[in-house]
């Protein structure tokens, strides 16, 4: 027995020993931003060698990741009879830290209270960021995990992603329902000794859930783009390089040296609807960054005019509007403008600085056809066309009105109107009825020649209105409330 562990102390020292002289790989992985928790079964049932390759598993696994606070972060929570918190989401913002960290984790040994465990991390996993993706990575030998499928479903429910590595067949149903899908890359069922195939699938499906995306465009115009990243150097810690050029176009090259404490830039005088490929390089003296890249494509081009839109319209005139205004661009607008179907057309010529017009002279009721064109300095011509209907013509509307007691419930009604094309009047008044309370409203329609009439057995109160009536319709009318006072005598 003695001899057996000896040998397995003998084994680590070997595992630990050419572990050490693997060097940190020369580029840093600043692929990524996330929260990765490494829940460890370290209870009884795992042999003490499983348990160390599974550290130096974690270990090899993490090792290229850049940590700390924006990049990956990374903490370790021990299932035994009670949880214990190795480290810390915080406790590692370097590699060298969690390295030596993982090398001096010691088995708990008891049982496998997985489910106290979840809690645990349920408390640390929900309690950071929620804009960070989080990873609950689940090394066992999948012998009697315990109720996993509540906390575990709980977690998953809150955007955890769970993937898990077995190093027993065992309980393969419990981890199939515990990790997140897909099960062929978040579910390993290994032997301990060929666990080291996995490393670099199982990190790759870990950058998949984690991977910031670096270089990021946020604004884009015709003509612009707005580069944005992580900053990962400081003012004397670097600089960044920066170069880009349109996709198919590589000897159109850009570069650009940028301080080490931007993280934005704006890049200018790009052609319009052209893709475009940019790099950008981290440069420090201490470290190796990735170079990140991003393609973008600019927006469509935008000539004037754009917009052509029409207000103010009369019956007689309309308001012609456009825009963009492009004043470097534009030498000068021209609108057109006739009536559909057939009308004359007209043109009229504006400086490059109007956007702008009243169309005057026109049709009542008619549809017209406006066209503006602008005459680029380039040479180019632009035209947008729109259609546009001028009011009806207004009729006349009645001039004057006036009521005057003759007698009681009679009265005399007199007016004023425009003659021309005047077919009549139209008179409306509420008289007394006989047999309802209701006043019933009469109507009567008199010749144009007509100025006055006397309306008799008014309703109390009576509306009386008059209205003009041309040959293309009726004018606005006037009203007076006939109201009578107190003494019977006067009217209102
Ligand atoms: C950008 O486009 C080029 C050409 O299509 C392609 O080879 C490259 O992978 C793209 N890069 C990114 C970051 O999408
Ligand atoms: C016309 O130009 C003025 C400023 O000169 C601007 O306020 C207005 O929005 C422009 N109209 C259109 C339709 O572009």
């Amino acid at each position: 027995m003695k001899g057996f562990l000896l040998g397995i102390c003998l084994l680590w020292a070997m595992l630990l020993r050419s572990n050490m002289h693997i060097a940190l790989p020369a580029t840093v992985l600043n692929c990524c931003e996330g929260d990765i928790l490494l829940l460890l079964d370290s209870s009884g049932s795992v042999a003490n060698y499983e348990f160390f390759r599974l550290l130096l598993f974690a270990a090899e696994l993490l090792r290229p990741f850049s940590l700390g606070r924006g990049h990956v972060r990374v903490g370790l929570l021990q299932v035994g009879t009670n949880p214990n918190l190795e480290f810390n989401l915080d406790d590692h913002n370097n590699q060298e830290s969690l390295q030596k960290a993982l090398q001096s984790v010691s088995q708990l040994q008891g049982d496998t209270n997985t489910e106290a465990a979840l809690r645990v991390a349920q408390r640390l996993l929900t309690k950071t960021d929620v804009n960070v993706p989080k990873i609950l990575l689940w090394l066992t030998d999948g012998v009697q995990p315990g109720d996993v499928d509540e906390p575990m479903s709980k977690l998953k429910a809150q955007g955890v992603s769970v993937l898990a590595i077995s190093t027993v067949h065992g309980n393969y149903q419990v981890l199939k329902r515990a990790v997140t899908p897909p099960l062929e890359s978040h579910l390993y069922s290994v032997d301990i000794d060929d666990i080291d195939i996995i490393t670099e699938e199982l990190r790759d499906a870990i950058i998949k859930i984690i991977r910031a995306e670096r270089l990021r465009v946020v604004h884009l115009t015709s003509h612009s783009a707005v580069l944005q990243w992580r900053p990962v150097l400081s003012t004397d810690s670097g600089y960044y390089e920066l170069w880009y050029n349109p996709v198919w176009k590589t000897d159109d090259e850009t570069r650009l040296n940028l301080p080490g404490d931007s993280s934005l830039v704006e890049v200018t005088n790009l052609q319009p609807d052209t893709t475009y490929t940019a790099a950008l390089r981290p440069e420090s003296n201490q470290k190796l960054f990735d170079t990140l890249y991003v393609n973008f494509t600019t927006l469509p081009d935008v000539l004037s005019p754009a917009v052509v839109s029409v207000s103010d319209s009369g019956p007689r005139q309309i308001r012609v509007s456009w825009g963009p205004l492009q004043l470097a661009r534009v030498q000068r607008y021209t609108v057109e403008y006739g009536a559909i179907p057939s009308g004359d057309v007209h043109t009229m010529t504006l400086p490059s600085q109007q956007n702008s017009t009243v169309l005057t002279g026109l049709e009542p009721g008619t549809q017209y056809l406006v066209t503006v064109s602008a005459l680029h300095v380039n040479g180019k011509e632009r035209a947008m066309t729109v259609r546009a209907c001028t009011q009806e013509a207004s009729l006349p509307a009645l001039a004057d009105l006036q009521l005057s007691l003759v007698e009681r419930r009679e009265i005399q009604v007199a007016w004023q109107a425009h003659q021309e094309g005047l077919k009549g009047y139209w008179l409306s008044w509420e008289t007394e009825s006989s047999h309802s309370i209701k006043p019933s409203t009469s109507y009567v329609y008199l010749p144009p020649t007509s100025r006055s009439t006397r309306l008799t057995h008014l309703a109390p109160n009576s509306r009386v209105c008059v209205s003009p009536v041309y040959s293309s319709g009726r004018g606005d009318g006037l009203c007076c409330t006939a109201e009578r006072r107190a003494d019977s005598r006067h009217w209102g």
